[in-house]
């Protein structure tokens, strides 16, 4: 995953914009990541193994507290009961908000879910925000690595 990452952001010039690490969940965030305080995380695909979900909940809550207006774009498709509970989990946690857009009833038949977590301090949303990510996010589809923001 982490070579297909490098690919792309050389595919795409981005080299100077873009850095791709390695993070097991759970394990303290990596320096670079402390002094940027990232305010968009995007996690997409991340709820398919449950015995994860505390640690994937640990690194979340890392990156929210790093930055008080950071926000996570947190999609997935629904396999099984299980995946929702991971939402379950992150709304004890965190202000959790599900995204609409023009798209959702094709991306409901399939099982798809877009959810955002903040901060709950910080539950505002910037909507005019939170439509251009929804776009760019719609424009590339499901296969999005975890990103700087
Ligand atoms: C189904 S893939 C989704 C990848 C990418 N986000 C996408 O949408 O194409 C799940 C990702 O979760 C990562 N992952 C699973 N368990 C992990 C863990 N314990 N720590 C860090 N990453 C983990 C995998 O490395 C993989 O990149």
């Amino acid at each position: 995953m982490l070579e297909l990452i490098r690919h792309n952001i050389q595919l795409n010039s981005l080299k100077s914009r873009a850095l791709s690490l390695e993070l097991n969940w759970g394990d303290p965030l990596p320096q670079v990541v402390l002094d940027q305080k990232p305010n968009v995380i995007i996690a997409a695909e991340c709820v398919y193994f449950e015995p994860a979900f505390p640690l994937l909940l640990q690194t979340l809550k890392d990156l929210l507290e790093l930055n008080s207006e950071a926000v996570v774009y947190f999609c997935f498709k629904k396999r099984r009961r299980a995946d929702m509970q991971f939402v379950k989990v992150a709304k004890k946690a965190f202000a959790v908000d599900e995204l609409f857009d023009e798209d959702r009833p094709v991306f409901s038949r399939q099982s798809l879910f877009l959810f955002s977590f903040r901060n709950k301090t910080h539950r505002k949303l910037d909507e005019s925000h939170v439509n251009m990510v929804v776009k760019r996010y719609h424009y590339v589809g499901w296969h999005m690595p975890i990103s700087r923001g």
